[in-house]
């Protein structure tokens, strides 16, 4: 067992283990910080960029998911710099993320709405514009679906995928603008000798991944 540290996140002093990662400490004392690819059993791939916070003393900003807590640490959630990266990088997911709630089977508990609601903040993007990859949707999975224009490319499912499952059918291909969730050769998921285990429906936050209506 670690040493207890104390610190203070938005004025309120919480206890915690040293090395912690400051977003669960955060999370675990009810205060909100905006996160997608964060898993607390994961090394952090800190790749969503929406978990930006000040930590006194620090010069720019750092990502809670990666930050371990110190005793005395001072951290704000909130500032017109943390408000403007978040808005900004919300933005730039929204816009390559295919938005159709009325139809989604994540709709009222997608992670997009939630940090739109916390933040106040769009979800269509005003400054950008709105690209739709119109890449085809996988249904050939008995039990779920995989729409690749709405994945938001945090990586939990391929996480569980590997390291719960221990099925590794799905992975990360490509660079840049064309990275995307995909399984080997880009072959379709009902080829996989896949268990449906279900847990990459599950870790989806966005509905990317999603049982079909019959197995709902
Ligand atoms: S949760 Fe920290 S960068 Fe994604």
């Amino acid at each position: 067992m670690g040493r207890t540290v104390s610190l203070t996140i938005d004025d309120r002093t919480v206890t915690a283990t040293a090395g912690e990662r400051l977003l669960w400490v955060a999370l675990d004392n009810g205060i909100y910080i905006p996160h997608l690819c964060a898993i607390k059993e994961a090394d952090p791939a800190a790749s969503c960029r929406l978990c930006f916070v000040e930590v006194e003393g620090c010069p720019r900003p750092v990502t809670a998911c990666t930050e371990p807590v110190r005793d005395g640490m001072v951290v704000r959630t909130r500032s017109p710099q943390i408000d403007r990266l978040v808005a900004t990088g919300f933005e730039l997911l929204m816009s390559v993320h295919r938005l159709d709630c009325a139809h989604c089977p994540k709709n009222r508990r997608c992670e997009l709405q939630k940090i739109a609601a916390r933040r106040k903040l769009k979800l269509r993007p005003g400054r950008l514009a709105v690209i739709d990859r119109n890449l085809p949707v996988d249904e050939s999975h008995p039990l779920y679906n995989y729409d690749p224009n709405k994945c938001v490319l945090c990586g939990r499912c391929v996480w569980v995928c590997r390291q719960l499952a221990r099925a590794g059918v799905l992975g990360f291909a490509w660079r840049g603008f064309e990275r995307r969730v995909t399984t080997f050769e880009g072959r379709p998921l009902g080829e996989w000798d896949c268990s449906a285990c279900g847990l990459c429906v599950e870790a989806c936050p966005v509905g990317a991944l999603a049982l079909k209506e019959a197995a709902r």
